[in-house]
């Protein structure tokens, strides 16, 4: 019988991943400690020494991911003084000079996001997932995150024009053909690189959980059952928790006992096929992953 593994490590990550073998895991999503947040529990990095202290780390991510393996990393740079801090971009740059590509940035449009404003700008309703990739040809399975067709496909669709029932080049003259026609008769279409999520995830006990549907948005995109997910600043469990309940294997860090111990409790290795059963049982109830049933230790 196989196991899915959820395995959960108290430390630095650096240290931590250096009894890891190079090329473990297909994917690596997580939202380390923002520059300058939450110096009273952990983090306070100043920005400017932001990159020098995340270099080291990513050097060890690097090494472990699969050269088919993507990394999403989600983060997002505060104003200060009334600027925007630019650590995020530098460390876009210098994570290219370590030898990542920077394949695509992600926005997650928090949808739920509370109401604010500031005497010069308006409040903060997204946040970066940048990917990076060690190589051009990493996996990549689009039809995991199809979404409805929707309302687009009732009023666009049905308007059609001359023009959107040829192969033409954009008006704009980008040179981008497109063909709309296409998408007819269709139920399903590839998603934008905006995901619209709320940010509520049902957890009180850490300040800056995710959502569940971030990690499994990518984690849907880039793997499939029994790969391995890595989480190195693991935080609540979210990742792994996530992880499991989909099928795939996962190695959660994080450097606070007090998190290590939430995300202990709450994750244990699973038995398949009881998780087969849960999901079928799922699809059937709507519940899904309501009842992953858990192995006794
Ligand atoms: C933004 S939180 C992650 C929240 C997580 N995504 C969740 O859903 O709960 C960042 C986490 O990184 C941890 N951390 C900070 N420095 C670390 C390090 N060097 N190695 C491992 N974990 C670290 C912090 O303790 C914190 O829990």
């Amino acid at each position: 019988m196989r196991e899915i593994k959820a395995d959960i490590r108290l430390g630095d990550c650096v240290e931590v991943l250096r009894s890891f073998a190079d090329n473990t895991f297909d994917l690596i999503v997580t939202s380390p400690p923002y520059a300058d947040s939450r110096s009273k529990t952990y983090g306070g990095i100043k920005p400017d020494d932001y990159v020098a202290w995340f270099l080291p780390r990513s050097s060890e991510f690097l090494r472990v991911l699969k050269p088919t393996g993507t990394f999403i990393l989600n983060i997002k740079e505060k104003a200060a003084n009334g600027e925007r801090h630019t650590y995020v971009l530098d460390l876009i740059l210098s994570l290219r000079k370590q030898g990542w590509l920077w394949t695509e940035e992600f926005i997650w449009h928090k949808k739920n996001c509370y109401p604010g404003k500031w005497p010069n700008r308006f409040r903060d309703a997204w946040e970066r997932c940048l990917q990076f990739n060690k190589s051009k040809k990493f996996k990549m399975l689009q039809d995991a995150v199809r979404v409805p067709m929707g309302e687009w496909a009732q009023t666009r669709l049905k308007s059609l024009g001359k023009n959107d029932v040829i192969r033409f080049n954009s008006q704009a003259g980008s040179g981008f053909g497109k063909n709309i026609a296409n998408w007819l008769n269709r139920d399903l279409a590839y998603p934008t690189n905006v995901i619209h999520l709320a940010t509520e995830t049902g957890n009180k006990n850490h300040s800056a959980t995710f959502p569940k549907s971030l990690p499994e948005w990518f984690i849907k995109l880039f793997t499939q059952e029994d790969d391995w997910v890595l989480d190195p600043f693991l935080g609540s469990g979210t990742t792994c928790e996530v992880a499991q309940e989909m099928g795939r294997n996962s190695v959660g860090i994080d450097i606070m006992a007090e998190y290590y111990h939430m995300s202990k409790s709450k994750i244990k290795e699973v038995d398949r096929f009881l998780l087969e059963e849960s999901a079928s049982y799922g699809k059937h109830n709507r519940k899904r992953n309501s009842h992953v049933h858990r192995k006794k230790h």
